[in-house]
């Protein structure tokens, strides 16, 4: 890989180039993290951090459609992010809203096909309005997969999921033997689109804080120092690169 980017730099050759378009990760999640960081290292409030971060997920989107990336899987907001003083959680909530206001009529166009995951439910009334109304006006698309993780956590998905597992046993609908991998699979937010093959974490930390614990069984995983909002389209390229110098075995030998 480094000799690959080495002879790259050289040559001045399209980083996408060196891309083997057979082998791009169907499947691509990403920690969006590190945007008040990268504010305060400007002197700014995080809020500026955040208002760049959002510009950088429609260049990533667009970016991951043009390289073959078939779903995307974005964390923008945590079941833990509630901790956070009530005007930054409040900011944030406010720039989805201007987000979807901005940027849908493009997304659109890239026949993009949006879908929030997670406990929608906590969310202001007209928010949640807002996300319905933009998941319909793309259901028909058939390009990217674009999910949202907004109030989202492993664990909330999980039992989320079992308790729905355990109405089913409840009313008869099936029996506790019945529940297996797959049963389970079923009631996950990004069914069937669950397996996970690469992790992107941005902004120096090492650590899944609460993302798709099951999706990502068998994830490659991939960080950077690079903070959010200076995530480029070379960014993305250069961890689908590493991701295509891995051995994935699965458990397996080779
Ligand atoms: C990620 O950036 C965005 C959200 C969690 C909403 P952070 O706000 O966590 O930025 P850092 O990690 O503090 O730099
Ligand atoms: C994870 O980042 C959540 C999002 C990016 C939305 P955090 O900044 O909340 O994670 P921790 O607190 O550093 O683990
Ligand atoms: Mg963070």
């Amino acid at each position: 890989m480094i000799n690959r980017i080495f002879r790259r730099k050289k040559e001045e050759t399209p980083l996408t180039d060196l891309l083997d378009m057979n082998n791009i990760p169907r499947h691509v999640a990403i920690i969006m993290d590190g945007n008040g960081r990268w504010a305060k290292r400007k002197g700014m409030p995080r809020a500026y951090g955040h208002h760049a971060g959002a510009n950088t997920l429609k260049r990533v989107v667009i970016a991951a459609g043009e390289l073959g990336i078939k779903v995307l899987t974005v964390y923008a907001f945590s079941t833990e992010n509630w901790k956070r003083p009530v005007d930054e959680v409040s900011y944030i909530m406010k720039l989805m809203e201007e987000y979807l206001g901005t940027n849908l009529l493009e997304l659109n166009e890239h026949n993009v096909k949006l879908h929030f995951i997670g406990d929608l439910s906590r969310l202001q009334p007209n928010l949640q309005q807002e996300f319905r109304e933009a998941e319909a006006d793309m259901a028909d698309n058939t390009g990217l997969i674009l999910n949202v993780a907004v109030n989202y956590g492993g664990r909330l998905e999980l039992t989320q999921a079992m308790r729905r597992l355990a109405e089913d046993v409840e009313s008869g609908r099936m029996t506790a033997s019945d529940i297996d991998v797959d049963a389970v699979s079923k009631y996950l937010y990004t069914n069937p689109e669950n397996d996970v093959d690469l992790l992107i974490r941005p902004g120096a930390d090492k650590r899944v804080s609460n993302f798709l614990l099951w999706q990502m069984a068998y994830a490659e995983f991939w960080f950077t120092d690079i903070c959010w909002p200076d995530f480029t389209k070379d960014t993305l390229v250069d961890a689908i690169l590493s991701f295509q110098g891995r051995e994935r075995r699965f458990g397996g030998l080779k």
